[in-house]
């Protein structure tokens, strides 16, 4: 059997002095080529943490306690700083949550767009101008040539991040980490920009790791997804199963407070405190059964 595109296995992180306070709590999920797996969770729950951990980009609080992530069967986290940033360089990209901030202010578009393609793909000036046309063109772009002379506050927040699928598909990778792509965007916009990376990532067969706090986003976008809270997973597998037959009170506490587009008009709830204190309890049996074996 050939090895998954990412398989993350038993990824432990913790915070403190002492490494005391866990982040991330035995978590293990395997990406396929061609995928979109959801990270989907309350504020808090370790998602980016996931994200981070895999690009690499961790904050200086936060450390891998034990546990892997393995990109084609290659274990990042043995590898030294300067292979991990070759192969992640080559392989994975990153559309970031707020477009604004990602880009850079002070340089045009086709600028941003090309750098990427000479440095890592080689392409001469001319290739380079291209192509960054061909993607503005692949993310439904309306009038590129403009786009490419413009500065990133000249554009919409729906068109930046039109721009930044586009960068972050330019290079082929296998892997895309989208963490929370579309949270900035008012939500007509939204649907067209995850219809926008669903399209790409099948195009292009690409694997993603897709970071959402909203079910109703995974429905619309994910394959499988991974929910997460206090940085343990509650459930996992098929969306589809996940939304036809959540088995977490946890899952069924997210539906339940998410909107659905095929019910609009139906009330909200609110995750219920004692499902949370549950989790909270699942979690504590976790640690002390986990402390006991060491
Ligand atoms: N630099 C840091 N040092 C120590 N702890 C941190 C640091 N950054 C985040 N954390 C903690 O790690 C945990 C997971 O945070 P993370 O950012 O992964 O959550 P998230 O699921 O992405 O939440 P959100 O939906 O708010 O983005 C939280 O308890 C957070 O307080
Ligand atoms: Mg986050």
């Amino acid at each position: 059997m050939t090895a998954p595109l990412l398989s993350i296995s038993h990824l432990n992180a913790v915070t403190g002095r002492n490494g005391e306070t866990p982040i991330l709590r035995d978590v293990s999920l395997d990406i396929a080529a061609g995928e979109v797996h959801g990270l989907v969770g309350e504020s808090g729950a370790g998602k980016s943490t996931i994200a981070k951990a895999i690009l690499g980009i961790l904050p200086r609080g936060i450390r891998i306690a034990s546990g892997s992530i393995a990109l084609e069967g290659v274990d990042l986290l043995t590898l030294d700083a300067s292979s991990r940033r070759k192969l992640l360089g080559a392989t994975v990209s990153l559309i970031p949550q707020d477009p604004l901030t990602a880009l850079n202010p002070g340089r045009r578009i086709e600028a941003q767009l090309t750098d990427g393609l000479r440095l890592w793909r080689g392409l001469s000036a001319a290739d380079a101008r291209l192509r960054a046309l061909q993607l503005l063109d692949e993310v439904q772009m309306a009038e590129p040539e403009r786009v490419m002379k413009a500065f990133p506050h000249e554009l919409s927040g729906g068109m930046r991040q039109r721009v930044l699928i586009a960068a972050a598909f330019a290079l082929e990778p296998k892997l895309v980490i989208a963490d929370e792509p579309t949270t900035a965007l008012d939500v007509t916009v939204q649907k067209q920009i995850l219809r926008l990376i669903r399209a790409m990532q099948e195009r292009h067969g690409t694997g993603v790791v897709f970071v959402t706090h909203d079910l109703g986003v995974v429905a619309q976008i994910c394959d499988r997804a991974t929910l997460l809270y206090m940085g343990k997973t509650m459930e996992q597998g098929r969306v589809k199963d996940l939304l036809d037959a959540p088995r977490h009170p946890y899952t069924r506490a997210l539906m339940d407070a998410c909107p659905r587009y095929d019910q609009p008009g139906r009330g909200l709830a609110p995750v219920p405190e004692t499902v949370f204190a549950d989790c909270r309890a699942e979690i504590a049996a976790f640690d002390r059964e986990r402390a006991g074996h060491v």
